[in-house]
């Protein structure tokens, strides 16, 4: 059975054929979304020091090969899409960092309970799963006392968005209430799944977090317009967040 976000990712994968995954695998500094803010001015992760990390779509695994570097004893790369985890084994592989992957859902990851101190996602299951799957799915794998911590668009940019890849306006372009799952005009059929900031909250408490921190990113004063993520411009996100770090730690009911 063919998934739509399947395709959508083979097809993604399919246009990187310039070293793009590699590049950012030989890259050392942890940073965070299109505005490349680096977690030493963030603070959104513990200390990585022998923390075993899950990554819940973790695409070519940059991001985890980053943790890795880091400090993390291990790091399980989660995706469902082959030919993305093609890429990542193939970068794995010249780098010998030593990730393990498993293709998976984020909604449903065949890996044990308790299993992980930390679970992360960039962009991976934090807009492409469905969250009421995936957040009780990254309770079930973390231990008691881990934390979780997730990248995705700000609840606001997709508010102001008139379409995909046309940039965020400064009007509201849709409701709030009522969102979850959306499928943009021009998206091909993908799903992403975007939450309210109360409906976020709810969701997290319901599965066992405490909220740690919402960090709100900035693009920084030098910041120029990607011209692949035209989905917003430097000039909006220096105004308003474009994208947004949830940080929980979990405490798991003794029985
Ligand atoms: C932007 S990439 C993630 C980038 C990643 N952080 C990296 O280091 O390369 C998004 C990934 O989400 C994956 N994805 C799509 N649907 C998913 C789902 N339901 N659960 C988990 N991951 C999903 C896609 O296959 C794709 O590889």
């Amino acid at each position: 059975m063919t998934n739509p976000n399947v395709e959508a990712w083979t097809e993604e994968n399919a246009e990187y054929t310039d070293g793009r995954a590699e590049q950012a695998w030989a890259r050392d500094e942890i940073t965070y979304g299109i505005w490349d803010v680096p977690e030493s001015e963030l603070h959104a992760l513990p200390d990585l020091a022998g923390k075993d990390v899950v990554e819940l779509g973790c695409g070519t695994a940059y991001f985890g090969a980053w943790l890795k570097k880091a400090g993390a004893a291990r790091v399980v790369g989660v995706d469902p899409t082959p030919a993305q985890l093609e890429t990542a084994r193939r970068c794995n592989e010249k780098f010998g960092l030593g990730l393990e992957f498993v293709e998976a859902f984020g909604e449903d990851v065949p890996l044990p309970d308790d299993a992980f101190d930390l679970a992360v996602s960039e962009y991976g299951a934090s807009i492409w799963a469905d969250p009421y799957k995936w957040i009780p799915e990254a309770a079930r794998l973390l231990r008691d006392g881990g934390e979780l911590v997730f990248l995705r668009n700000s609840t606001l940019v997709i508010l102001c968005s008139p379409d995909e890849d046309v940039a965020a306006v400064e009007t509201l372009q849709r409701p709030q209430f009522g969102m979850h799952r959306f499928q943009w005009p021009d998206g091909g059929g993908a799903v992403e799944y975007h939450l309210s900031h109360g409906d976020w909250i709810r969701l997290l408490r319901a599965n066992g977090f405490e909220i740690l921190d919402l960090i709100e990113i900035q693009a920084p004063a030098d910041a120029e317009t990607h011209d692949h993520y035209a989905y917003v411009t430097a000039d909006w996100a220096r105004k308003w967040p474009s994208e947004e770090i949830w940080r929980a730690r979990l405490h798991r009911p003794s029985s």
